[in-house]
């Protein structure tokens, strides 16, 4: 169903008018402006979403967030945006170093001895750690049997296909794409940096109480208001205990369907283990009053900002994931903690230092240096503190020389 376009607001009337809203953006984002065929691609983004408020109303916070990343074609993840990677808008951990993934491989292969020896990734990006584990593993004379990929854009599905075909095209018949999750998996599942990809809803403290972020629109473009929130009971009575402290005007995300994604992963796995790697904080940490902003930032080549109507389309949006709550929920779903650390403390627990005096692959991000490598994914001030791993698991009775203690409260 669409609307006749004088139901439009101006802005997604007339092409000419939203080139130069985008322009208007980028200059006040100081980022350079986009080309002619992404302009276009966002024009129809933000008409389809303008369709959508017409026929539903305001949308909540996290329905736009679901629009701007993945719509269909157009969305950041699912349509031509270079995304991440050298010429992307950012980086991650595998396209810093092989060291990464080779490190990640070694901890598969120690889950193994305790459950079956396959591998499902989420959300598998251009396709970089799974080539590095597959590498390190067939050169340990290891290798799983299945390593399944379950990925929601068609154009990264495409990118990790042309990767393992150019790097390993003798193990093609080990990697299997999956449409969905699977009814019941044994081995370990992987993610890094999925969850904080899952859109999140925002909300504030305002005089009237807590109040929650719909997206809505004028003339000029898109905008946030806060207002009553549509959350359940149980949602306002935790956040009431919570946000005692807040001052007026500070700014949090909700993270329901990260807790729906994180039950569904939990379901799927019938013995083994998940090991998810992302930024973000257990709760006490997470909404602290000294974090009065909120975590969402945006990426777009290579710059950060929190703006995120912007570039509809054509920037990554993100936000700091909720460890203790994600933890929580797998508890209530019968799976177990089987650690909560850092990055720098998991991947050096993990033997990320045998892998230092290897020669690196001409594949890696830039010409970072070994040392300019370890630094990054290391040092408490770039990815090693920030980035945290947590481990679940159900029916095994393994450890993973990655984390030292449980950590997390409810553990
Ligand atoms: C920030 S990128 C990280 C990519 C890669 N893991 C890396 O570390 O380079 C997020 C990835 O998660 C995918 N994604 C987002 N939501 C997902 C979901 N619900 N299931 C599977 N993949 C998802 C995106 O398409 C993208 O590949």
């Amino acid at each position: 169903m669409s609307v006749e376009p004088a139901a439009l607001p101006d802005f997604c009337r007339n092409y000419q008018d939203y080139q130069q809203l985008l322009q208007h953006q980028c200059h006040a984002l100081e980022v350079p402006e986009p080309e002619q065929a992404a302009i276009e691609a966002s024009f129809q983004l933000a008409q389809k979403i303008a369709e959508l408020i017409h026929f539903n109303g305001k949308l909540p916070f996290a329905q736009f967030m679901q629009q701007a990343l993945y719509h269909p074609g157009l969305g950041y993840y699912s349509g031509g945006s270079h995304k991440l990677g050298a010429g992307g808008d950012f980086v991650t951990a595998p396209e810093i170093s092989p060291m990464f993934g080779q490190t990640i491989a070694k901890s598969l292969q120690q889950a193994w001895n305790n459950t079956e020896p396959c591998v499902l990734e989420l959300g598998a990006g251009t396709g970089k750690l799974m080539c590095d584990i597959l590498q390190q593993c067939e050169s340990d004379n290891q290798l799983p049997e299945a390593y399944y990929i379950l990925e929601v854009s068609a154009e990264l599905r495409q990118r990790q296909q042309q990767m393992l075909n150019d790097k390993l095209p003798q193990l093609k018949p080990l990697v299997i794409w999956l449409d969905r999750l699977p009814e019941s998996f044994q081995g370990v599942i992987i993610g890094n940096e999925v969850i904080d990809a899952i859109p999140v809803d925002l909300f504030m403290q305002t005089e009237q109480g807590l109040t929650q972020g719909f997206v809505a629109h004028n003339n000029n473009g898109f905008k946030l208001e806060f207002e009553e929130t549509s959350f359940s009971q149980g949602w306002q009575k935790k956040h009431a205990d919570l946000c005692q402290e807040w001052p007026e005007g500070y700014l949090a995300e909700s993270y329901d369907l990260r807790i729906d994604w994180l039950k569904s992963l939990v379901e799927c796995l019938e013995q083994g283990c998940i090991v998810l790697i992302d930024y973000g904080y257990e709760e006490e940490e997470l909404y602290s009053p000294y974090r009065p902003q909120g975590s969402l930032q945006c990426y777009y080549q290579q710059r950060k900002h929190s703006v995120p109507l912007a570039l509809l389309g054509l920037q990554d949006i993100t936000s700091s994931v909720n460890f203790t709550q994600l933890a929580q929920a797998a508890l209530d779903n019968n799976a177990q903690v089987l650690g909560f650390t850092t990055q720098s403390q998991f991947l050096t627990l993990s033997g990320i230092e045998q892998f230092v005096a290897q020669p690196q692959d001409s594949d890696t991000m830039s010409s970072l240096s070994v040392a300019q490598q370890l630094q990054t994914l290391l040092m408490p001030n770039e990815m090693g503190q920030n980035i945290k791993v947590l481990g679940l698991s159900k029916g095994f009775s393994g450890a993973l020389s990655g984390f030292t203690s449980l950590g997390l409260n409810q553990a």
